[in-house]
């Protein structure tokens, strides 16, 4: 399987409901805006390459010192420079993760001339469930040259997610030469579900352990690019320590740190995600085609064939959804939940897209 080509990662040009890129419906926070519209005024000044305020915010809202929090150019940025650390100068580095995980592990690992490796989940992504991915299948799979294992948790796209036990057994079991990477980019839309636990909940230790996360998704920043980095200082410092300079724009950080300030705001924004999920959750169960409904921002539907007509059916609708080739998932899409309005539409167009669809 070859990596996301450019074509297949950006959305579909003219959709009125965009539902293909996992982003928030409801927008940023009007503080962020407001905060961004200010700093911008300062564009003819580089930004603080430090991050210092940003960092300090996150840190307390973290609990944790401000060395051990880093910033970089949205999540997918900061995966890459941590795989690419973690791989350097390793001649025969490898990178394991389970299969179908979020498609940038596998370009980080290409990119760091590291061997990708992927751990096979034990069921289909539906119906009804995302798949079950096994820890110890995973553990079992490291061998000296792995460097990093890399899990998004919950998975994009599948939803599924490790519970706080597997979690925990991964982290505690893996060992220390190697770097843990915690992708956490929905983690707010599926904090308190189905024994789901973010690694903040939880009571381990490992010298190598990172949390990726992400002001694009439940901050509904995505086109600020503002991903964050938490694990040891020492670790933090040294992949930091190799980004680009200046990577994080003065309005992206004034955006984050304002964002950081209107927990209403957030709260609203997982709420109304919540309830959007479950809507076409009810709505596709009615209409008896086979899903997941996983704990990020988006369920996944099976057609039960080739989804290329599919896809163009719903776009004679107005609305967009993702394809997974990129994913060997030929027979899958990925769509996103939408405002209530775009919910509607969704489920509208699935009533007359999906009548041929097998359940
Ligand atoms: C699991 C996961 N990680 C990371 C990202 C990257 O997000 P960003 O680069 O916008 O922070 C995404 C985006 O869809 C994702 O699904």
């Amino acid at each position: 399987m070859s990596v996301a080509a450019a074509s297949t990662v950006g959305p579909p040009p003219g959709m009125d409901v965009r539902l293909s890129s996992n982003e928030s419906p409801f927008g940023p926070s009007p503080a962020a805006l407001a905060a961004a519209r200010e700093a911008a005024a300062a564009a003819h000044r580089y930004p603080d390459d430090q991050s210092l305020e940003l960092r300090g915010a996150l840190a307390d809202r973290l609990g944790r010192p401000r060395e051990e929090v880093a910033v970089g150019t949205g999540s997918a940025a900061v995966l890459m420079d941590v795989i690419a650390h973690a791989c350097h100068g390793r001649g025969s580095a490898e990178v394991l993760a389970f299969e179908r995980s979020f498609v940038v592990y596998r370009l980080a690992a290409e990119n760091a001339g590291a061997h990708y490796v992927e751990v096979p989940t034990t069921n289909p992504p539906v119906p009804h469930a995302p798949e079950h991915r096994d820890v110890d299948a995973l553990l079992a799979r490291v061998t000296d040259a792995t460097r990093v294992i890399v899990v998004d948790n919950p998975g994009n796209p599948t939803g599924a997610h490790l519970d706080r036990d597997s979690l925990t057994r991964l982290v505690e079991d893996a060992p220390a030469h190697v770097t843990v990477v915690v992708d956490e980019a929905y983690h707010h839309f599926a904090r308190g579900q189905r024994g789901y636990a973010a690694v903040d909940e939880l009571d381990v230790t490992h010298p190598r352990l990172l949390t990726v996360t992400t002001f694009s998704k439940a901050y509904a920043l995505a086109g600020m690019r503002v991903g964050v980095l938490v694990g040891p200082a020492p670790l933090v410092a040294e992949v930091d320590g190799r980004r680009s300079r200046f990577n994080v724009t003065g309005p992206a950080q004034a955006a984050a740190i304002a964002s950081l300030g209107d927990e209403e705001h957030l709260e609203r924004t997982v709420a109304g995600t919540l309830e959007g999920r479950q809507r076409m959750v009810q709505g596709l169960t009615e209409l008896g085609v086979r899903f997941a409904d996983g704990l990020g921002n988006f369920v996944l539907l099976d057609v039960g064939g080739a989804v290329d007509d599919v896809v163009v059916a719903y776009a004679g609708h107005g609305v967009g959804v993702r394809p997974l080739a990129p994913y060997g998932m030929r027979s899958q899409l990925r769509v996103s939940v939408g405002t209530p309005p775009e919910v509607d539409a969704f489920l509208a167009a699935s009533r007359e897209v999906l009548v041929d669809v097998p359940a």
